[in-house]
């Protein structure tokens, strides 16, 4: 099991397991373009086992123009979670941030995404807000969640 950074030829692999993730709640294809337009700021880590992406983490970094890291999107292939591979692209992914000089780090997941919670609440992030009716398909509330190291 290695963590690699995203590369284009990861492309359609990475979106067929963000579809596992995700479900009908996916990004729409422009949106996925503007990303991989963008791969300075949207970073991505790669959990690979036998060259397959079996886990993904992004962020956004927005580095000096508002000294904040977001943390777009995560996600581990079904048979994989439950091992810490969303602990392990979490701590790898703040340990770089971290030497970079980022120290605020924010995200929100559904209210009802209790192993992200879980996560999230295992590397010291605080619940500071809910945000209502913030997702789509299906609706539901978000937890707002930020983290200062
Ligand atoms: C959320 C997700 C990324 C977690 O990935 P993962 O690799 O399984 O995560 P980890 O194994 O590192 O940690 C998950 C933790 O949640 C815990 N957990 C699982 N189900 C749980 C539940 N119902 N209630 C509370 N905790 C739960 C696990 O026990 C584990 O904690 P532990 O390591 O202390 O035992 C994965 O479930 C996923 O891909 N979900 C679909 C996409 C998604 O929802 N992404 C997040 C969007 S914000």
């Amino acid at each position: 099991m290695e963590i690699t950074k995203f590369d284009l030829k990861d492309k359609n692999e990475l979106l067929e397991l963000d579809r596992e993730c995700f479900g009908i709640d996916i990004w729409d294809d422009d949106l996925w373009k503007e990303i991989l337009e963008d791969l300075e700021h949207n970073i991505i880590y790669l959990v690979k086992q036998n060259n397959e992406i079996i886990a993904y983490l992004m962020i956004y970094n927005w580095g000096k123009e508002k000294n904040y890291v977001k943390i777009t999107n995560i996600g581990t292939k079904s048979c994989f979670r439950g091992q810490k591979l969303a602990h392990k692209l979490l701590e790898t992914m703040i340990n770089e941030m971290k030497k970079e000089g980022m120290k605020d780090f924010r995200a929100e997941t559904r209210i009802t995404n209790y192993p992200m919670q879980k996560v999230f609440s295992d590397f010291n992030f605080i619940n500071v807000e809910t945000y209502k009716g913030y997702y789509d398909n299906p609706t539901e509330d978000a937890f707002i969640y930020h983290l200062n190291i």
